[in-house]
């Protein structure tokens, strides 16, 4: 039974406030919950409610999210049971009573909605991925690492937002994620070597000033060779385009803001094609805006036989907006962040959705993040079989592939990782 909700402001990985949550169980169990943050957010995405006091933190202050936490939700939720995640995150919905968590704020709420997840997980005496997943539970994702960075997360050259590597070919969670930080490390001397910076983005990836997408990709490429691995058969390479960041103001129209480049829909779906054609990429996120659905549905016909289509700003974790895509043919794949529907029990039903439907689900995290590991857990809960957590330099983003390998310890034989197979869901 819940007995106190606390909110508190905290701090996430680019400086800025966020929202903690922590429950407290009659059995004195505690637990906490954290919402992240993004930069490059969708137009459709949940609240995060913000003070706009611009005398503290430049207006970016939680004060009022924290507050709805130690008022309307501790009330709302005092005597719950922790463990009914839908009933909790259902109460505080309907306190709140909008439909984008505006008046108390999905900050608010995701983070007490992590926090009982993870109380209810811990009074049952059970790791959060089994507590979410049960016994099935024992899927571990393939790390699609963003080692390159550009767009909205890095002040360079490059448009496209991030440049990821997958280790289809390793044996197992552990070494895949071994053989990322090797071929991170033969990024980085590649770079130096070409007198190019090696500073870092918001997810951790490089990102240096490069003349194009296609030299970023050599670059990936070259590096995973000197790294001693195979193109296409160790690694597979994945982007996220963030295109809904090109709107040029006409419709039908994108203007890439650095490289000053126009294209139409049809001809970014080209670009994309041939990118695909002539290098080993899997996926494409976000490769078209989030309300060209026309463009998705002419993508996903060109491409979506052969390459993962992935929609993140398009879907924002929301079942309304998946199903649409379902039914118009768009994509084959959603990006999950529980912050962009603002609950556990939201996000899981949109990964189910996914699932029924055929598409893949990717366990995301945000570009402004916190120690919080629950997407680590959420993946092997649902078996996604993909998580997107960034590089491996900032501890926010290695704080979830530590706890990703803990659990494949813990599970032992029982483990389950899926290389190539990350790209069908399991049934
Ligand atoms: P965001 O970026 O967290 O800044 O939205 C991540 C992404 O676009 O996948
Ligand atoms: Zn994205």
């Amino acid at each position: 039974t819940i007995e106190r909700v606390i909110g508190r402001e905290i701090i996430d990985s680019r400086g800025n406030p966020t929202v903690e949550a922590e429950v407290h169980l009659a059995d004195k169990t505690v637990a906490r919950g954290a919402a992240p943050s993004g930069a490059s957010t969708g137009e459709f995405e949940a609240l995060e409610l913000r003070d706009n006091d611009e005398g503290r933190f430049g207006g970016k202050g939680v004060g009022q999210a924290v507050k709805n936490i130690n008022t309307v939700i501790d009330q709302t939720l005092r005597g719950m049971d922790a463990s009914d995640i839908y009933a909790v995150d259902q109460a505080m919905m309907r306190a709140d009573g909008t439909k984008d968590k505006s008046k108390l704020g999905a900050n608010a709420i995701l983070a007490v909605s992590i926090a009982c997840a993870r109380a209810a997980a811990q009074a049952l005496h059970l790791p959060l991925y089994r507590y979410l997943g049960g016994i099935s539970g024992n899927r571990l994702p393939v790390p699609m690492m963003n080692i390159l960075n550009g767009g909205a997360h890095a002040a360079n050259t490059v448009d496209v937002q991030e440049f990821m590597i997958m280790p289809v070919g390793a044996v197992n969670f552990a070494e895949g994620l071994r053989w990322c930080t090797e071929v991170f490390h033969a990024l980085a001397g590649l770079l130096r070597s070409r007198g190019l910076t090696t500073s870092v983005g918001d997810e951790g990836g490089f990102a240096p000033d490069l003349d194009s997408d296609e030299d970023a990709i050599r670059c990936i490429l070259e590096a995973i060779e000197k790294a001693g691995y195979q193109p296409g058969v160790d690694f597979v390479l994945a982007m996220d385009a963030a295109s809904s960041e090109w709107k040029s103001g006409d419709k039908g129209e994108y203007l890439l803001p650095k490289s000053q480049q126009r294209f139409t829909s049809a001809e970014l779906v080209a670009h994309w094609q041939a990118l695909c054609e002539k290098y080993p990429i899997y996926s494409i996120e976000d490769g078209l805006d989030e309300e060209d659905w026309e463009g998705w549905q002419m993508m996903t016909a060109a491409l979506g036989d052969r390459v993962q289509l992935v929609g993140d700003d398009l879907f924002v974790t929301n079942t309304q907006r998946l199903k649409k895509g379902i039914e118009l043919g768009c994509g084959n794949s959603i990006l999950i962040k529980l912050n962009q529907v603002g609950s556990v029990s939201e996000t899981l039903e949109a990964i189910k959705m996914a699932h029924e439907a055929g598409y893949t689900a990717i366990a995301s995290h945000r570009s402004g993040e916190t120690e919080d590991t629950t997407i680590a857990d959420l993946a092997v809960a649902l078996g996604t079989g993909q998580i997107k957590t960034g590089a491996p330099s900032r501890s926010e983003r290695v704080a979830k592939y530590n706890q990703l390998l803990r659990i494949e310890e813990q599970l032992g034989e029982s483990a389950v990782y899926p290389g190539f197979g990350a790209f069908h869901i399991s049934r």
